[in-house]
């Protein structure tokens, strides 16, 4: 039984990039493995959020996580600040990082340029990829399923995984990247080689689980594709319609080509009629039962037993580490 861990930050709803990217893999793993699934409202944080805003969403993600299959009886889910190890081998996973890598990181660049000068770029931001590798390692994670865009990310982390083992003794399992074969960037509708994203400012690029099956349909019909009308699958050349035959091939398990000999002949509007419908069918039963948990108390005990259960084993890996580097009184 391999040990899985991912999280997903509360910082908006949740997208169908998300969803088909990593959330929908979540399911897949639960009867097999030993699950840790986080609401990483600490990495959310590092950008400025509105505090009834960040509860609602971190309630909304909770909610969305059973809502899409996990059972608590199987996984731990919990949210990160609920489990102080997070932040401190967080810190300690600072100490260990070298501001030159952590300027390299690409999610680094994008963000901070959207805040101006060093004066205003907020620190959280170059920080965020030790809190993240401190989620992964605290649970001697095997795999991490998540997107692409998260590669660097876990690369980093075996990084750090690494360098503590090497200093201070073998201590760290080195955690491996699990991504889909297709699906692991669903892209923006309005700029397909733009990946989807929970805060673009144009909403019609974005698809939120949360949407009405009306405003799915008008956000399909949108959608930026090029002019040929011809169903065919050329990621460079036609990048919108790819990314559409992605999420219809994701949601229907239909190959690329089946979709191909499907359409052959057919238009765009009625493959962008007929993708909407697949997406408005694969979540409606998502949205019925995130209804029922999002304001009900068994979705505040579950979050209460996941806290606790992930603490006790990242306790016994923070525990060990803090001994092993002399922060402990005694050994
Ligand atoms: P976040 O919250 O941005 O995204 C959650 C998951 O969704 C995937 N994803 C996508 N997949 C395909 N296409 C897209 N357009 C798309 N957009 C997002 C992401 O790759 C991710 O798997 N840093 C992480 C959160 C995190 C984490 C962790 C993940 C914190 N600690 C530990 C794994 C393990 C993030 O910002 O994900």
């Amino acid at each position: 039984m391999a040990v899985i861990f991912s999280g997903v930050q509360p910082s908006g709803t949740i997208t169908l990039g998300n969803y088909l990217g990593a959330m929908k893999s979540f399911t897949k793993y639960q009867n097999e493995h030993e699950c840790y699934f986080c609401i990483v409202n600490q990495h959310a944080i590092t950008v400025p959020q509105e505090p009834n805003q960040l509860r609602n969403n971190i309630r909304n993600l909770a909610a969305l996580y059973l809502a899409i299959g996990l059972d608590p009886d199987k996984v731990t889910l919990f949210i990160q600040s609920e489990v102080p190890e997070h932040a401190k081998l967080g810190w300690i996973m600072t100490t260990l990082s070298y501001i030159g890598e952590l300027e390299r990181m690409t999610q680094y660049k994008d963000k901070s340029q959207r805040h101006g000068s060093g004066d205003s770029i907020p620190a959280g931001l170059l920080t965020y990829p030790p809190l993240m590798a401190a989620d992964i390692l605290l649970y001697q994670t095997d795999y991490v399923p998540v997107g692409d865009d998260q590669k660097q990310h876990i690369e980093i982390t075996r990084d750090l995984a690494q360098r503590f083992n090497n200093r201070y003794g073998e201590t760290f399992k080195i955690p491996a990247i699990h991504t889909p074969e297709v699906g692991a960037r669903i892209m923006s509708l309005q700029e397909p080689k733009k990946k989807m994203s929970k805060s673009d400012v144009n909403s019609s690029a974005t698809i939120f689980l949360l949407d009405e099956p009306e405003l799915i349909l008008k956000k399909l019909k949108k959608a930026q594709t090029d002019s040929e009308n011809r169903i065919s699958y050329d990621k460079e050349l036609k990048a919108g319609i790819s990314n559409l035959m992605a999420i219809y091939a994701l949601i229907t398990s239909k190959s690329i080509k089946e979709i191909e000999q499907l359409y052959d002949g057919k238009g765009y509007g009625q493959f962008k009629n007929d993708v909407a419908e697949v997406i408005i069918e694969a979540i409606r039963p998502i949205q019925e039962r995130y209804k029922e948990f999002v304001n009900s108390d068994y979705l505040d005990q579950v979050l209460t037993d996941g806290a606790a259960k992930a603490s006790q084993k990242a306790a016994a890996t923070l525990n060990k580490v803090e001994d092993l580097m002399g922060l402990s009184r005694r050994r």
